[in-house]
């Protein structure tokens, strides 16, 4: 295996202790430096040196979305200003943005990371990377951008957007990589494929996938079309962005956290008590080395578990997120995430990998409508079977009734980046 970071081979007892002295310093750091968590604590009763151990994170108070919201822009910040070296925000579906800042050395930290997530999906210092998430306040490019310098790789800054552009610069530019949202991707292997290109003759090697959730199916789908190997990336703008988490390409197993910058937890999200490893809930993460921002125990709102290291033996892994909880559609009583849908639309036969969920309201009761594209060459008996073959496994899979229109290819609104799964027209 080619040169891995000294902290990617830290035994467990090594990672821990690393973990509680960063811990320990990021609580005392955040208390005397955000009033935000000053009042927290002290509202909670507890002090920074109440962390003796790991488990006591645990009687530390969490942290919203809605938390930053209520200090936009600055107020989460933990040095002044003229320390900040970058700002990112994330625009979210409602309200003001949440706002985030790095220090140099935050910048540096997130670029290690970053570095070593391209080199865990199987980049190496030489290979051209072709960035097509998004530039700008969206985490997505500058992350994936100073990690592949990083590694040293040569960057294609290709950002979002432009599609025939960006299968001209992959034919020309021959990248061994590609860095994109697994829906942008779909839009760009339709695009090949529109140019008269078998994108499995690409120079492309590996994508490495992430900002939204993606099945396995959707990795089979992606990986079979395109001729590469498929890993998940997960991270978050509140905690640093790309980055956090990544799937080593030679077990496809999980996304390994790189525990040694954030501490995981997993907790129900109702009641909010820590679970164990192995148990589904929502995920927290707390910075561990993080200046400009220090985060405690922050809620995902993603769903998810911890599983032991593999490739990484030290660090964990979670699972493969299936969904947020702000996704998740409660039609009539029955809990339905988009991923669900997925799963059923890519294994049926004669329908295309695009689909967007409509909810309506008809005599007071919600209605779930799946529109699917056909194949250019389905013929209409079959996209009627494929429609009826979609209603019964939903029924059957997910336990709830909904209606599918299959619609004709090139018809539904192609991703640009983080693809909008659910349309709801129920207050329209
Ligand atoms: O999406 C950061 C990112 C950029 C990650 C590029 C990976 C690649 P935000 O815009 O703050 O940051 O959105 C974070 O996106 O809480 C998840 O709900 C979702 N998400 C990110 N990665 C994954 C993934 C970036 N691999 C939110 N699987 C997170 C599922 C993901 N959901």
């Amino acid at each position: 295996m080619t040169q891995l970071d000294p902290a990617e081979r830290l035994d467990t007892g090594e990672l821990r202790a690393l973990q509680l002295e960063r811990l320990r310093w990021t609580l005392r750091h955040a208390y005397e430096n955000v009033p935000f968590y000053t009042k927290k604590f002290d509202d909670a009763g507890v002090r920074p040196e109440d962390c003796r151990e790991l488990a006591d994170l645990a009687r530390f108070p969490l942290t919203t979305k809605h938390d930053l919201r209520d200090n936009y822009p600055f107020g989460m910040f933990a040095v002044p200003q003229e320390q900040v070296r970058r700002i990112h925000a994330s625009s979210g579906t409602t309200g003001k943005p949440t706002v985030v800042g790095y220090t140099g050395a935050d910048i540096d930290n997130w670029a290690t990371v970053m570095a070593r997530s391209i080199r865990a999906a199987g980049g190496r210092p030489g290979h051209k990377v072709h960035v097509a998430y998004g530039y700008g306040l969206f985490t997505g490019g500058l992350g994936a951008h100073y990690g592949a310098e990083k590694l040293g790789c040569t960057v294609i800054p290709a950002s979002g957007g432009m599609t025939t552009r960006q299968v001209q610069l992959i034919t020309d530019f021959r990248p061994e990589i590609i860095m994109v949202t697994p829906s942008y991707m779909l839009t760009l292997l339709d695009e090949f494929e529109r140019q008269g290109i078998d994108p499995r003759t690409s120079s492309l090697r590996v994508g490495i996938f992430g900002a939204e959730p993606w099945t396995e199916r959707m990795r089979a789908e992606i990986e079979e079309r395109a001729g590469i190997d498929a890993v998940d990336i997960y991270g978050l703008s509140e905690v640093m962005g790309p980055g956090v988490a990544q799937e080593c390409v030679e077990t496809k197993d999980g996304l390994h956290v790189w525990e040694d910058h954030f501490y995981p937890e997993v907790i129900d999200p109702v009641d909010g008590n820590v679970l164990g490893e192995g148990e589904h809930g929502e995920l927290l993460f707390t910075s561990l080395t993080k200046q400009a921002l220090p985060i405690i125990r922050y809620r995902t709102r993603d769903l998810t578990r911890l599983l032991p290291g593999t490739a990484r033996p030290a660090y964990r892994r979670m699972e493969k997120v299936t969904g947020r909880s702000d996704d998740l559609i409660i039609l009539r009583g029955v809990n339905v995430f988009p991923t669900q849908i997925e799963e059923i639309v890519l294994r049926t036969d004669g329908l295309a990998p695009h689909f967007q969920l409509m909810l309506t309201k008809r005599e007071r009761l919600d209605h779930l409508t799946v529109q699917v594209e056909a194949k250019a060459d389905t013929p209409a008996t079959r996209r009627d079977a494929a429609a009826a073959e979609i209603v019964a496994q939903v029924k059957d899979g997910v336990g709830v009734s909904v209606d599918v229109a299959v619609v004709d290819p090139d018809t539904l609104e192609r991703s640009m980046g983080k693809m909008r799964r659910v349309i709801d027209k129920r207050r329209a």
